[in-house]
This record gives structure tokens, sequence and C-alpha cells, in this order.
């Protein structure tokens, strides 16, 4: 997929002392073999003979003989007028290059490859339920642009060296101030750092706490990125059952000494944590000396307004490392996070931050902070949660009615998705992914969300990237998709 380029001279690195030859043998060696390996691709433009000839020393009849070589060789052409080009080989540089026996071989935890998001994967199909992130297409181009070029002015990149790894001080503060009047957590500016997604402070909070072999509880269903991760970071994953009140706290090993939670709307099950659940998680905690993480990642999105303290403001005990993201809330291409960690710990974190990558993009930290301060973003969010409740309201209206025998929506008052359960037994989950994807459906089923074998069989309705209008014909499909499979299966 390489796209062709035109290659300066400074782009190529040609060997001119090779075992015997000569010179001109030097130049056609290094340009075979980068032809060969694919560095040099099919249609890239070659400097002109001239300009090589002056860069390496060497006479312009060397450089020719070495090109004409090439072009007789089929490697290259020679286009009158226009230069002389790579021509396009057949196989993939992989197949080209020589086979090794003896290849590196990655560690257990990353063997098996991620899905990785390819972008034409979304608008293949039709009718996108799968998206449980933001819609690209409410995202506040203009404004964000604006405040991005604000900061991008000479006297802001005038500035020497790395930055504190925390965070800009500006942006901390203005993160503090918004997740304690929005969301009631205790924060000052201290305990703040800002991170890359919600995934990089889950990262550096394991590369503090987590020790080889040690037991990390997640909810089961939960979130794959984060048991992934602990588990690449050497933790022995414990999935631990959810019920319509969140992590079931008798069903925690003793061992566990880290527990990954997500409260304010369990993903993807979509309920809330209930408050005494939480109290009874906090005090669990402390009676056994492990550490919570509360992944707060998208309550901004709430529709109703009865939210219930986070772990992170009742926590006594100082067990609670709150994270949040940016990524449902503006987008998650900005790859923008924060935690909240009690003071023990945030000076390892930091010290995890900085070893990690450092910080965050001057320029984006300060258009956030200000972004932030000048209330921009409970604008945008106050914009956006209307066209979000509409769609949410609009799921709902449909599992309560046409939907309603085939499928049971879990209450949820928040977010970018809806889950709901197969009432039938029978019912066939995967079956029913798969028919909804003939007919233009993308979406989720719950299977994927477990990490042992699935106790519930449902649908994860993500209302993220898909407008009002679509959304009724992509429910409207759905039904018919049920129907079909639930008759199947009866008979
Ligand atoms: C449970 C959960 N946590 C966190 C995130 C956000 O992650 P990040 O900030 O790394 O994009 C998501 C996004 O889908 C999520 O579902």
């Amino acid at each position: 997929l390489t796209s062709p380029i035109y290659i300066f001279i400074v782009d190529l690195f040609i060997n001119l002392e090779r075992r015997g030859g000569g010179l001109a043998r030097g130049i056609y060696d290094s340009l075979r073999e980068a032809i060969l390996d694919g560095r040099l691709a099919p249609k890239d433009r070659l400097p002109p003979t001239r300009e090589l000839s002056e860069h390496l020393g060497v006479s312009r009849h060397t450089v020719t003989t070495a090109y004409a070589r090439l072009t007789a060789e089929g490697f290259l052409e020679a286009r009158v007028g226009a230069g002389t080009f790579v021509v396009p080989m057949k196989g993939s540089f992989s197949e080209r290059r020589a086979p090794s026996a003896n290849v590196l071989h990655a560690r257990g935890a990353f063997r098996e490859a991620l899905p990785i998001p390819v972008e034409d994967d979304v608008t293949e199909l039709r009718f996108d339920l799968s998206i449980c992130f933001p819609d690209a297409t409410l995202f506040p181009v203009d404004d964000w642009r604006r405040y991005m070029a604000r900061e991008l002015r000479p006297s802001a990149m005038r500035t020497a060296g790395y930055r504190d790894p925390a965070g800009e001080p500006r942006l901390r503060e203005a993160v503090a101030r918004w997740i304690g009047l929005s969301r009631s957590v205790r924060a000052g500016v201290d305990d703040v750092i800002v991170t890359h997604g919600a995934q990089q402070a889950l990262d550096i909070i394991g590369r503090v706490l987590i020790e080889p072999g040690m037991s990390v509880a997640v909810e089961e269903p939960g979130y794959p990125p984060a048991r992934r991760l602990f588990a690449s970071l050497g933790a022995t994953i414990v999935p631990v059952p959810v019920d319509n009140e969140g992590i079931i706290v008798e069903s925690l090993p003793r061992r566990t000494r880290l527990v990954y939670v997500t409260p304010s709307h369990q993903f993807p099950l979509g309920m809330p944590m209930s408050l005494e659940r939480r109290h009874a998680l906090l005090a669990w905690s402390n009676q056994h000396g492990a550490a919570i993480i509360e992944d707060d990642y998208d309550s901004e999105y709430r529709f109703e307004n009865r939210p219930l303290e986070p772990l992170q403001s009742l926590d006594c005990y100082g067990r609670v490392v709150y994270v949040g993201s940016f990524s449902k809330v503006l987008s998650p291409v900005l790859r923008l996070g924060f935690l909240v960690a009690p003071a023990s710990l945030i000076p390892a974190l930091r010290a995890a931050k900085q070893l990690s990558d450092w910080h965050e993009p001057l320029t984006t930290q300060n258009a956030l902070a200000r972004y932030l301060n000048d209330g921009a973003l409970r604008r945008h969010i106050q914009r956006v949660r209307r066209i979000y409740r509409q769609r949410h309201e609009h799921i709902v209206h449909f599992l309560d009615g046409p939907l309603g025998t085939m499928l049971k929506g879990i209450p949820s008052a928040a977010g970018l998705h809806i889950s709901a359960l197969l009432q039938d037994p029978r019912a066939s989950e995967d079956e029913i992914v798969r028919d909804a994807g003939k007919v233009g459906i993308a979406i989720n089923g719950l299977a994927r969300f477990h990490a042992s074998h699935p106790t519930r069989r449902g649908l994860v309705i993500g209302y993220g990237a898909i407008s009002l209008e679509r959304l009724d014909e992509a429910m409207t499909r759905l039904s018919s998709v049920l129907k079909g499979s639930l008759s199947r299966s009866a008979g």
C-alpha cells in the first residue's frame, strides 16, 4: 500500500564500498536490494543521474551504468522527460524476503493478534450499530481547530525541553475542576495525571501495581482492552461475574490485589453499580489490601439526573484510582485521558508516565485546558447529549415495543450503547450477528466481551455512529432478523 514518492538523494542509502565490482556495482547492488526488499516501492522516482553522481562523488557515467543495468533487468524504467521509476514487482516484499527458520517470537500475552480497526470496516455496512464511540460528524472541528491554532503561536512553541510527565498544571487544574463539579470527584491539581486516553492510564497504573502473577479481577463480561493489558503486564486475570448491581463482591477471590470496574455504566451491560455494592467493594478492598480502578469512561452522556457518587469520592481508605477519558466526550482519535490517584501512588505513577512516553503534546494539553476553562466542552456536551438522548430513546422504544418479546433491554441511563438480552434460550447470538450482517447491520454480540464461557446472550447496540433516521431502519431490520432466527430455531 506504499504510495510512490520522489526519492531524494538524502533518502537513499548507497554503499559504494561493496566487495569487488567497482563503484557502478555498488550502486546497482544497493538499489536492487532496496527494490527487492520493498524499501523502494513501485513507481518511486529515483534521483536524476547527475544529482546522484555529484552527491556520491562519482562520475555520471558510473551512475548511468548502474541505472542502465537495472533498467535492462526490469527493475527500473526510464520515461523520457519524466525520470527513472521503480517497476512494480510481483509478490509482496515479505514474500520476496528469504524465509528464516529462526524467527523471533513475542511473549505469550502478545501471541494472539488484536483486531486492528480498519477505517473502511465501518463504512462497508450500511447500518452500524457496533460503534460505541461518538459520532465523528458531531466533533466540534471548527472550535477545536481554533483552540489548537491559538496554542501553535510562536511563543507557545518556544518552550525548551520536556515538560512535567503528569501534564501541564493548567490542564490538571481544569480537569480537577471539571470532574469535581460534574462528577463529584474529589481531586486537586496534584492528584491528576494526564494520559494518552484511558488505556494509557490503565497501563501506567498496571505498571505501578501489578507484580508478575498477581491476581487482577475484572468484570465478566467486561472491557477486553483492560483485561488484555493487565494480562500483558503479567497479571493473572480473574473474571468475576456481575449481576444487576455490578460486580459480585462475594465472588472476588481473597488473593485479588487489584479490581478493575466500570461503576457508572458497566461495560458492556450498561447498568450502574448500586450504592450498596459500591460500599461493599470499598470495604472489601480495604479489608484485603486491594486497589480499585474505577473506569468512568462515558458518564458525561447521562440522560437521567440521578448519578451515584463515584467510588473515588466514597473512598475513605485511599484505595481507588479513578480513570477518565475524552474518547467518548470528544473523540478517540485525540487520545486524551487522565487518572486521579491517591497521593501515595502519584510519584510512582508520574515516573511510569515519564518512562512510558514522557507527556502529551504540549499544544494539545494547552488547547484542552482552555477548551475546558472556557466552557466549550460543556457546550459541546449539551449539544450532542440531546442528539444521543434521542437515539437512546429510540432504541428503548423498540426494545419496549416491537422487539420486546425477543430482546430485553438492560436499563442504562448513560453512554453511547444499550445492551439487550436474548429472551429465547434457543436463539443463537452468533447466528443473529451473522444474519444482521447480511442485511447491512454491524452489531456485536455479548460473547466477545466475556473472558470465559458467556453466561448471558445478547446484543450490544451502539448508537454512536448512526443518525436517528438510519437507526429507525436499522432497528426495523434487526427485528426481522430476530424474528427469522427465532422462527428457525422454533422450527
Ligand atoms: C470501558 C471503557 N473504558 C475506556 C474507554 C476509552 O478508552 P480510551 O480513552 O483509551 O480511548 C472505552 C472506550 O470505548 C471503554 O469502553
